[in-house]
């Protein structure tokens, strides 16, 4: 498991990345010893979420979930406006948590949430997409969507805790993962990271065999575009070095 401090404005947080993180939640949430918890999430990620209440469970905590239906549609008033309800139903005080289980749709939206319900409320982020594990997740930017306007309604709120359980990636769809792969390499190229293990490859990314294949053989598509000569310093792809000029 790796941990991480991350500085902020309000005071640093946990950043904690591994798998089977349940007993690192459990004991995040006796360390925060909040009145009460309330977990939002979308309707795709609710196993995960009820992973997250058991395992809050068992810290003594009573704790519900709301699900919003899947998808970036969801970053809306109306459903900050459900969450709300939710927060006042369950009677969340000034003590009390907001725990976001998904992806950056529930991050952005619970996070908000959060941010208003009794002038803020402490949130903890349980990212499930890889998206929400490197970006949305920790920054402290949250949002919902205007009509016509993206993420035009927001505010600064940081968590208390980010807690990425890397087995949530397994049951990613390709494509979602492949595009925030591509956000990795971005970071990894703007701050000068060292190449990744081999273990961090892409599934189903060639292994480097060091022979030159022309690119449209290259069989992940995150290779091609202007990433490519930096995706291939990270996955140690032959493919992508032979872009005919
Ligand atoms: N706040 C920030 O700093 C920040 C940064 C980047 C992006 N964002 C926002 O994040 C949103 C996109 O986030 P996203 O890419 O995570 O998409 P998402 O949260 O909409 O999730 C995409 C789909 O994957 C499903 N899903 C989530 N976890 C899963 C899992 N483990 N297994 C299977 N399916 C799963 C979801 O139900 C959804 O259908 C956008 O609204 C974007 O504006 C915010």
């Amino acid at each position: 498991m790796v941990r991480l401090i991350l500085d902020s404005p309000s005071g640093g947080y946990p950043v904690l990345m591994g798998t089977n993180l349940q007993r690192e939640l459990r004991n995040v949430i006796t360390r925060m010893d909040p009145t009460g918890a309330a977990i939002v999430t979308d309707t795709n990620v609710r196993p995960w979420a009820v992973k997250v209440a058991k395992a809050i469970k068992r810290a003594g905590l009573k704790t519900a979930i709301h699900a919003i239906p899947a998808g970036e549609r969801s970053k809306s008033m109306l459903q900050l406006e459900t969450v709300l309800s939710f927060l006042e139903r369950q009677q969340i005080d000034r003590g009390g948590c907001v725990i976001a289980v998904g992806g950056g749709t529930v991050g952005d939206l619970a996070g908000l949430a959060a941010s208003m319900w009794q002038r803020g409320v402490r949130l903890v982020a349980v990212p499930t997409t890889l998206l929400a594990m490197v970006d949305s997740s920790v920054g402290g930017k949250t949002g919902v969507n205007g009509r016509r306007s993206k993420n035009a309604i927001g505010s600064f709120w940081q968590p208390s805790a980010v807690i990425s359980d890397l087995a949530a990636i397994e049951t990613l769809p390709a494509p979602g993962y492949r595009d925030a792969f591509a956000e990795v390499v971005k970071y990894a190229v703007a701050m000068d990271r060292p190449r990744p293990r081999g273990r961090d490859r892409i599934p189903g990314h060639p292994r480097p065999c060091g022979r030159i294949r022309p690119e449209s053989r290259c069989p992940h598509r995150a290779c091609h575009g202007p990433l490519q000569q930096a995706c291939r310093r990270l996955t140690g792809c032959a493919a992508i070095v032979s872009r005919p000029a």
